[in-house]
């Protein structure tokens, strides 16, 4: 077993999943102007080292991705937040993107940049503590588009990403996420997403990367957001396994889904039923950003100073997730 298959596995294993916390500062500070917060270093620090610090994290996350300006700062209970995340068992990591910026030659699609200067920013991160990391790409789904200079460009970044991270001793996380956003039909986004997932693994074998030290960070198959006919979550769980059986390599060890605007529960529902069905060798289980954090930032920003109310929500979604990503989770103890 590749030390990069072990970080994966350690990271996946037994349920558990990971916190997605690296909103940049522009997004952090939407999320919480959406709760009324001012959006400074201090209490953006305060809500991540809530997370960080409760008890749910020793038994249900198995790494936390973090942005620039968190791996960097030092917690209030003075240790780095690193420091705090490794002692809780979980493995720390690193957004390393430096976001999607207009695509030349499509300019209604995106393009993630981030190459320039990463085997630096690389080493740097690793030194602070990181083992894993994220990139990801963006695409949106309309009757022209993802186009194929969309793929092939966001493909190819994401494979010289990973080349990049797994020559400094890191799992790579590769994120192509095709939006929820449009009307369009779920077979759309089963077909888009196939296309993309492909293309992707076509690239990582061309810079030829180490598949058993990659995490793929993938939607999940939904009818679009605003589409009329929505699908039952049975069918996005068959659907969402036909994408993966379809065009992931065997080599790949884990599959963790982002939640993309799902709610906290349709987000745990459907990983329920992946798991459920899940007929793979792929662990299957959840790298959730607002499906994780959504109710406990509500809760913690009517008193940024109750901790142990903030953390109990945080434990319960965390909880839930875990069960769904042993096919374990019911409606039921939603309410318990
Ligand atoms: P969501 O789960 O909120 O989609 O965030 C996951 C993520 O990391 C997106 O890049």
């Amino acid at each position: 077993m590749s030390e990069l298959n072990k970080i994966a596995l350690k990271i996946l294993s037994n349920g558990k999943g990971i916190l997605a916390a690296d909103e940049s500062n522009g997004t952090m500070t939407k999320r919480l102007e959406s709760v009324n917060v001012p959006s400074t270093p201090e209490n953006r620090l305060l809500f991540r080292e809530t997370l960080f610090s409760s008890s749910g994290m020793k038994d249900f996350i198995g790494g936390v991705i973090l942005f620039d300006e968190t791996i960097n700062q030092t917690s209030n209970l003075k240790q780095t937040i690193p420091e705090l995340i490794s002692k809780s068992g979980a493995v720390p990591g690193i957004k390393v993107d430096t976001g999607a910026k207009i695509l030349a030659g499509s300019h209604e699609e995106k393009i993630t940049e981030g190459l320039d200067g990463l085997r630096e920013r690389l080493k740097n991160y690793y030194k602070l503590g990181a083992r894993f990391t994220k990139w990801r790409g963006v695409f949106n789904i309309s009757d022209k588009y993802p186009s194929k200079l969309s793929m092939h460009s966001n493909a190819h970044a994401l494979a010289r990403y990973s080349a990049l991270v797994q020559e400094c001793g890191m799992v790579p996380i590769v994120e192509p996420e095709v939006l929820m956003d449009g009307d369009h039909s779920a077979k759309t986004c089963f077909n888009k997403t196939s296309e993309v997932i492909k293309k992707c693994f076509e690239e990582l074998i061309i810079n030829k990367i180490d598949l058993s030290g990659v995490i793929l960070k993938p939607n999940m198959i939904l009818a679009g957001a605003a589409a009329d006919k929505k699908i039952s979550s049975e069918e996005v769980a068959k659907l969402t396994l036909k994408c993966l059986k379809e065009n992931v390599p065997t080599d790949v060890p884990g599959i963790a889904f982002l939640s993309g605007g799902q709610t906290e529960v349709e987000a745990t529902e459907n990983l329920n039923l992946i798991n459920k069905h899940n007929d793979t060798n792929f662990i299957m289980t959840y790298s959730y950003g607002r499906a994780l954090q959504q109710s406990a930032l509500k809760f913690w920003s009517k008193d940024i100073n109750n901790t142990s109310g903030t953390q109990k929500i945080f434990n319960h979604r965390a909880n839930m997730c875990t069960l769904a990503a042993q096919g374990k989770w019911s409606k039921e103890l939603e309410t318990k």
